[in-house]
């Protein structure tokens, strides 16, 4: 498989680096972004390997350092720190606060014994270790028929890592984008989805137990809590509902008939549920919320076997990462664990899809509020993810910035 390498630095020496590092790495491939304008535009792509340096125009460079692993989560990075100088030492300091090892300082090829060269050979011993472990393809979403909607499901094996922040968020970007959502809360024992939106104690699910599941049932019961976002409450109570075996995915399925997209928050310990485990078996997409700050290793493997015995299909899964801190565990290293533990047992792994910033004190001032943190910044992960749904589901992904009112009233 060919090393792609992003060389992400200033157009003067563009040129000569690209040149000097084509003939030592001769088997990669080489590509320039000579502005933090371009570098952006490559975000979600598969870059192996970032070389970032630290006179790239165009943003604040320790600016660009803390939003790199948003952009790049999984990339391998080299730093370009330049010769000794006041900014460089505070470049040098905040990058390793962040957790960054590849740090390559002085003019280039850098301060010996740490050149560029070297830096880049030790990335291709790692990115050789990681090779033993690909004979798994990473999972694309795939597309859904179109007589019908997607079914989006969040899950996790703890409670309290984020799975109704990013059901919700995902939801509101959607339908934000133009696509209309139905947001299901499928956590019956504890619902929080309406919570969210302050419509905490609204009837929901409830009300269609043991009736027959018609649209126009449904559509009594569902809530419109934002334009183009309408959620099927979980119960008031929080007793489970007396629902006939299959109803719940009668449920779903009548949903599905009626919006391109369906958002379903779930329970956190599903593996005893047997009609979670059905609702997993449909799904086109299953996205597993990993906290960063309360998963270890052991943990993430132990998630992905489970999640495979509650019927997620592996080709359907995708990795949020929450609370990301790049001091922790690095987006790479869960990849290779849920690849580990599902190795043998399925044919394609799941990709690290967005990746949630820790440090947003603001998920606190918005909670149970119905905003959702992040979203006016167009580089918010919500939005990389809610495009590759959308296209999954056929629909185009149209982010516009207009305030409700507008939105209320011009049906496009
Ligand atoms: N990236 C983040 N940074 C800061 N706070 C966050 C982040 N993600 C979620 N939170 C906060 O953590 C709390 C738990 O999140 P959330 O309710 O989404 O988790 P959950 O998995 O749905 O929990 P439960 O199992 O109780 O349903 C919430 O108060 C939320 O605002
Ligand atoms: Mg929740």
């Amino acid at each position: 498989m060919e090393v792609l390498c992003l060389l992400a630095v200033e157009e003067e020496v563009a040129q000569v680096v690209r040149a000097n590092l084509e003939r030592a790495f001769p088997s990669w491939r080489f590509e320039t972004a000579t502005s933090a304008g371009e570098l952006k535009g490559w975000a979600g792509r598969n870059v192996d390997v970032l070389v970032l340096s630290r006179f790239l125009p165009g943003e604040d460079p320790v600016r660009l350092l803390k939003k790199l692993r948003e952009f790049f989560p999984v990339s391998h990075v080299v730093l370009l720190a330049g010769a000794e100088s006041d900014a460089q030492r505070a470049y040098v300091r905040a990058a390793k606060e962040l957790g960054f090892t590849g740090i390559v300082t002085g003019r280039l090829p850098g301060d010996r014994p740490y050149t560029i060269f070297e830096a880049l050979r030790e990335v291709e011993k790692e990115l050789e270790e990681e090779r033993t472990m690909e004979e798994l393809t990473p999972v694309e979403i795939p597309p859904v028929k179109k007589e019908r909607g997607m079914l989006v499901l969040v899950a996790a094996n703890k409670g309290g890592v984020g799975k109704t922040t990013v059901a919700v968020s995902l939801a509101v970007a959607l339908a934000r984008g133009g696509v209309p959502v139905a947001l299901v809360d499928y956590d019956f024992a504890s619902p929080d989805a309406t919570a969210f939106f302050g419509l905490k104690g609204t009837p929901g699910v409830e009300l269609l137990a043991g009736k027959p599941v018609t649209g126009e049932l449904l559509r009594r019961v569902l809530v419109r809590a934002r334009p183009g976002v309408d959620v099927l409450p979980g119960p008031a109570d929080g007793a489970v509902p007396p629902f006939r075996a299959g109803q719940v995915t009668e449920i779903t399925r009548e949903l599905l008939k009626m919006y391109p997209v369906v958002v379903g928050d779930t329970p956190a310990a599903y593996v005893v549920k047997p009609w979670l485990k059905e609702l997993f078996g449909i799904a086109e997409y299953v996205l597993a919320v990993v906290d960063q700050s309360r998963f270890s290793e052991h943990n993430v493997k132990s998630y992905a076997a489970k999640l495979l015995e509650a019927g997620v299909k592996p080709e359907r899964m995708g990795i949020v990462l929450n609370r990301f801190s790049p001091r922790l565990a690095s987006p790479k290293k869960v990849e290779n664990w849920f690849k580990e533990a599902l190795k043998g047992r399925a044919k394609a792994f799941p990709m690290v899809v967005a990746v949630v910033p820790s440090d947003w004190e603001a998920h606190v001032r918005c909670g149970h509020k119905g905003k959702v943190v992040g979203l006016e910044d167009p580089s918010a992960p919500w939005h990389r993810l809610a495009e590759r749904i959308a296209a999954a589901a056929r629909h185009e992904y149209r982010p516009v910035k207009r305030s409700f009112f507008a939105r209320l009233f011009s049906k496009s």
